[in-house]
Formats: structure tokens, C-alpha cells, sequence
């Protein structure tokens, strides 16, 4: 079994590959899959994140969701509480600023910050993922600590996003991984 270093660069190698056309098609699919379906239709404050790294792009699915009248939330790196994210509005005319990973991020103000726990659902970026449902992220932690301020039993559910290819059999597991109710891809929603 590859260590989790190594799969962090074998499957972001295999989704860097994906073609334009693979990339556009996989972005329709995923709204497809998540626009009907019983969590995105139960949730009103829903946060997800602006696509980086060949990443699934999540432009059409923000758009499919202001248009259902969703509100949305993107990450901030926390200001003083390094490791954890804070979730902020986002709208339109949100003014975005990269952060320290380049990453484009709302400017932060505190007026429009949502506490995690009173988000319904949270849409992650990963690297790979397995049949089980935990999830491999970039490697900084920052979902991981962020999801474990959320109670085991929180009624906010958690759908990783990503390319079909980013599917491994089995991923190898640390005691903070913080696991997945679903992952979304073009093709499929799986609920573990
Ligand atoms: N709840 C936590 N409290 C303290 N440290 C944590 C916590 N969760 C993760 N970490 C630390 O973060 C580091 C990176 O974790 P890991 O390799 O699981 O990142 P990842 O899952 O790839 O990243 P991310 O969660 O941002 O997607 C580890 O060294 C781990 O000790
Ligand atoms: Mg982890």
C-alpha cells in the first residue's frame, strides 16, 4: 500500500491529466448529482470552496445554488487559531483576497462569519478518498481539526468533492482523519 505522501502525489498526478472537456463535463455532472438530491434540498447554510489544483470545479455548482436561494459560506484560514478554518458568507460581490497558499478567500469581516455548527452542510476539497468514506486532504490538517469541533452526533453532514479517479480502495487512516457522510463526483453520489 502506498504511504499517504505518495498518494498525495500519484492521485493529484491523475486528476492534473484530466483533460478541459473532462474537467467541464465532470463539473455539469457534479450539480446534476447534488442539485436533487436530499441534503443539498434540506440545507440552507451550506459552505464549499473555490477549486484549486485541478480540483473538480465547483464554479457551476456556486451558481446552482445562489439560483436555489442556498447561502453560501467559503473557508478562511483562521486569523489567530493556525490550523482551523472559519466560514465566511459568500456572495457575488464578496471581495476576495488570496491567501498565504495563493487560494482566493473572502476579506474577512466578522459581521459575516458563521460558527461551523451552524452550518447544515459542508462540501470539502480532497486529494483521494475510499470506499468507506474517509478522506486524504492536502495534507495541512485544516478540515480534520476544523470537522472536530463538530460534535460525533452534529446534524451537519459532510460531502467530500471529487473526480472519479481520485477513488482508492482503501486509504490508510490516522486516529484525527475526519470521515466523509458522501463524496460527490460528475457520475456519482456515494453516502457511506
Ligand atoms: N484535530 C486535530 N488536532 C490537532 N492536530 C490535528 C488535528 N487533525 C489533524 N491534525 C494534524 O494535522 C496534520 C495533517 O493531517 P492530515 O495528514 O490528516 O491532513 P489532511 O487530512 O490531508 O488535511 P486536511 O484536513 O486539511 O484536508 C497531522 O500532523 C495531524 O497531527
Ligand atoms: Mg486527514
Amino acid at each position: 500500500m502506498l504511504n499517504r505522501a505518495q498518494l498525495r502525489i500519484e492521485i493529484r498526478n491523475r486528476r492534473q491529466q484530466l483533460s478541459a472537456q473532462a474537467q467541464q463535463d465532470a463539473a455539469i455532472g457534479l450539480v446534476r448529482q447534488l442539485l436533487p438530491c436530499a441534503e443539498v434540498l434540506a440545507a440552507q447554510h451550506i459552505a464549499l470552496y473555490l477549486s484549486n489544483d485541478s480540483e473538480i470545479d465547483t464554479t457551476a455548482l456556486i451558481q446552482a445554488l445562489w439560483q436555489a436561494g442556498k447561502t453560501l459560506y467559503l473557508p478562511i484560514l483562521h486569523p489567530f487559531c493556525a490550523g482551523y478554518l472559519i466560514f465566511q458568507h459568500y456572495q457575488p460581490t464578496t471581495p476576495l483576497v488570496p491567501n498565504r497558499f495563493g487560494i482566493p478567500e473572502p476579506k474577512l469581516n466578522c459581521a459575516e462569519l458563521l460558527p461551523v455548527q451552524q452550518l447544515d452542510l459542508i462540501f470539502t476539497p480532497l486529494v483521494a478518498f475510499d470506499s468507506l468514506g474517509q478522506r486524504l486532504g492536502m495534507g495541512g490538517g485544516f478540515y480534520d481539526r476544523t470537522l472536530s469541533q463538530l460534535a460525533a452526533n452534529h446534524r451537519c453532514r459532510l460531502i467530500g468533492l471529487a473526480h472519479d479517479c481520485q477513488q482508492v480502495p482503501q486509504l490508510p487512516v490516522e486516529p484525527w482523519d475526519q470521515p466523509l457522510h458522501a463524496v460527490a463526483t460528475g457520475s456519482r453520489l456515494l453516502r457511506f
